[in-house]
């Protein structure tokens, strides 16, 4: 896409320009055109070659610096401008869109015999001894169709039924691997359409599950689901922070300048003056990738190989089988294709399929069990779970035989029964999932799964907070929580003394040497050593490792605490916000939900543990024994602590004058926007606040605070 000089020159604008925003920040008028071509350039490094020149932060100095100059001057805003990905508001629908050729999809293959037999027929269909194939990645997300018209991104549409999908475009801009424009002109091409298949990568996935069980929502079962409800999203600003990602694997039309002009909508695209076309369109597959990648498109041009041999291609595939969990994203097989273009027409296509490819599918990561029952956990927040027992089953190299089926709401969603047939998958490190039920094979011997009415382990009577989907059992002694907290507070993402596992948590329980998390410091050590199975270096270790846990950093103590909704990240917030965590019990409501990513309901919860006798007893004692609740690398806000965030002040404020705040925030970085938008990051209240604060309550991203926060925000 950018050749050597280019890139030099590109890098070296880029500085110039930086230098420019450091001065004087604000960008004259004819550098504008070079900002932008910059900003295109950072983003393919970053999202599609994965190999970025600049640091976030210059990228976002660049961004905030074009984002200025269009705001002062609306009129030069383009289509394509990198601004133009940020959707405005709420999407109200996805209209429904036909696509130009209807979204087939593709036979599957399972074995070497059927590849073979695959190859047999591509060699009769086009009459040749030797065929040259395409072998790729399936990827595993939800596909989309792109079309381009006079080099502009006009649409973005899902699958749907293969005829009519839904029309995503501003949720599939949010994807920044995505070219919002591209020279096709180059190649005389007027109107493409692209296909392709979005994806979260597994890291992002596994964060995003990890947020949803911090809020009590059950997990998704692959990122393949996280990946199609994102992009059906109404809010775009929160697409956006999904990160998704997107491959571009086959062009499906091509409309040229010696064919016919597209039929579509042009009144966005009238400046549009074709180029002469000095490229030549490929005839290969392979070469079309290439010409995707060289427009700035994240094609498989790197993950394809070229074969000519179908023995050559199973191999291939069986080694890409193996190599499949070391991808950053899920894969579900490989994809063979005819690569020459023209014996792709020759050999046409089914109603269902085309014949020139062929997908070969990897080892299911889903396999079907029978639900035999059902039985009921206690969590250490007291939430019964139930737990499915099923036929033992392997799915992706482990045998399941038991799935948490988390609430009734799940059990209703996906209407499980006793005795039913399920789905299972266990992807990546995911832990497994019950997909759905088949009601159509109930043979009318299946059964209700009926709720215990009591704890099943301190029969204490259970209840149900009206907004939760969970029951409690709401002993706070009762055996099962107090053995649940106790293996969270030692596991692994939180003090990690892993030579008290579960098995010996719950042995030392059961003994009455751990009664609570203090108990573990005051372990009998001699009388443990008496234990079968204990012998004095096991004893000696296991002594080791909760001495040193006193001094794990406090994030692990945070989250090993078990505050509702407080997962690893957090955690990790919470530890960076406070010189000692006791200082949380001065905290109110208000002032925690200024921290990064705590919302209402996060708030909420962390305020009632640190509002609470006991635990406040419980962290004083841990004190006293010597755990380390201090942390000595709290976040000071500093000059320019405020660079990024925007801010805008409404009501009368009762301590500052308006310009003195206002003045403040610009000292520290930080800007004054004009009126309540998507883009901005605080709105400071103070007396009779009118029109921009109901404006800001429907704008979930914008953090509403009192003139006191924003003084505290302020000193720290
Ligand atoms: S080619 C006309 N290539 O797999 C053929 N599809 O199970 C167009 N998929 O509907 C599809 N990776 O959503 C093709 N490298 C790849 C693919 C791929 C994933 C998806 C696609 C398709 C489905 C069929």
């Amino acid at each position: 896409m950018y050749n050597q000089q280019q890139t030099k020159e590109l890098q070296k604008s880029t500085a110039n320009l930086l230098q420019a925003i450091s001065s004087s920040q604000q960008q004259p008028a004819n550098q504008i055109d070079l900002l932008r071509e910059a900003l295109r350039f950072h983003e393919y490094r970053y999202y599609v070659q994965a190999d970025p020149l600049i640091s976030d932060y210059e990228y976002d100095m660049l961004y905030k610096s074009l984002e200025k100059f269009e705001a002062d001057n609306p009129a030069s805003i383009t289509i394509d401008s990198p601004t133009q990905r940020v959707g405005k508001g709420l999407i109200k629908d996805f209209p429904k869109k036909q696509h130009l050729v209807p979204m087939l999809s593709l036979q599957n293959s399972y074995s070497q015999e059927d590849l073979l037999d695959w190859d047999r027929k591509a060699k009769a269909l086009t009459g040749l001894a030797v065929v040259e194939y395409c072998a790729e990645p399936k990827f595993d997300g939800a596909s989309i169709s792109l079309i381009y018209e006079n080099d502009l991104l006009i649409r973005a549409v899902t699958r749907g039924d293969g005829i009519i999908g839904d029309e995503i475009t501003t949720n599939v801009k949010q994807i920044k691997s995505v070219p919002l424009s591209a020279k096709f002109s180059k190649y005389g091409i007027l109107q493409i359409e692209i296909r392709g298949e979005v994806l979260m990568n597994k890291k992002n996935f596994k964060a995003f599950n990890d947020k949803l069980i911090e809020e009590g929502i059950p997990p998704l079962a692959n990122p393949r689901n996280a990946a199609a409800g994102t992009l059906r999203m109404k809010d775009t600003a929160a697409v956006s922070k999904k990160n998704l990602e997107a491959f571009l694997y086959h062009v499906s039309y091509i409309a040229t300048t010696d064919n016919q002009r597209p039929t579509t909508d042009k009144s966005q695209t009238s400046n549009f003056k074709p180029q002469a076309s000095d490229l030549k369109l490929p005839t290969t597959h392979s070469g079309m990738l290439e010409m995707l990648w060289q427009l700035g498109f994240r094609s498989p041009q790197k993950e394809l190989q070229v074969i000519k041999d179908i023995s050559h291609v199973i191999k291939h595939v069986n080694e890409s089988e193996t190599q499949r969990d070391e991808l950053p994203y899920e894969i579900d097989g490989m994809v063979i294709k005819v690569n020459n273009l023209l014996l792709q027409e020759v050999m046409g296509m089914t109603s269902h399929h085309p014949r020139w490819a062929i997908a070969y599918k990897f080892k299911a990561r889903q396999a079907t069990s029978q639900l035999i029952n059902v039985t009921f956990q206690v969590g250490r927040t007291g939430a019964v779970t139930p737990v499915a027992k099923i036929t033992p089953v392997q799915v992706a190299g482990v045998t399941v035989s038991s799935i948490s089926i988390h609430n009734k709401d799940f059990i209703e969603e996906k209407n499980l029964m006793l005795g039913d047939t399920v789905l299972i998958e266990r992807s990546g490190d995911v832990i497994p999932q019950i997909v759905k039920s088949f009601p159509e094979l109930r043979t009318g011997t299946e059964q209700v799964i009926s709720f215990p009415t009591c704890c099943p382990v301190c029969n204490h009577q259970l209840f149900k907070p009206e907004e939760e989907a969970v029951w409690r059992c709401i002993n706070i002694n009762c055996k099962a929580q107090v053995v649940e907290r106790i293996i969270h507070f030692v596991s692994k993402d939180a003090m990690d003394i892993r030579s008290l596992g579960e098995a010996n948590v719950k042995k030392f329980y059961d003994m009455g040497f751990l009664k609570n998390i203090t108990s573990i410091y005051a372990l009998p050590y001699d009388e443990l050593a008496k234990l079968e199975g204990f012998g004095n270096k096991s004893i000696a270790n296991l002594q080791i490792a909760i001495e040193n846990s006193k001094q794990q950093p406090l994030h692990r103590i945070i989250y090993g605490l078990g505050i509702r909704y407080v997962g690893v990240t957090t955690a990790k917030v919470l530890a960076t916000a406070v010189k000692h965590l006791l200082d949380f019990a001065s905290y109110t409501e208000e002032q925690l939900q200024l921290l990064e990513d705590v919302g209402v309901k996060v708030a909420k919860s962390i305020f009632q543990f640190f509002n609470d006798k006991e635990n406040i007893s419980l962290l004083q004692q841990l004190e006293h024994i010597g755990v380390q609740l201090k942390n000595d690398k709290k976040k000071v806000v500093n000059e320019g602590d405020l660079a990024g965030q925007a801010f805008l002040f409404t009501g009368t404020l009762n301590q500052l004058k308006r310009s003195e705040a206002e003045a403040l925030v610009e000292k520290k970085g930080g800007k004054i926007l004009g009126s309540v938008s998507s883009k901005l990051n605080y709105l400071v209240v103070g007396d009779d606040a009118g029109g921009k604060l109901e404006k800001a309550k429907k704008i979930t991203s914008i953090k509403i605070i009192s003139e006191e926060d924003f003084i505290q925000m302020l000193s720290g």
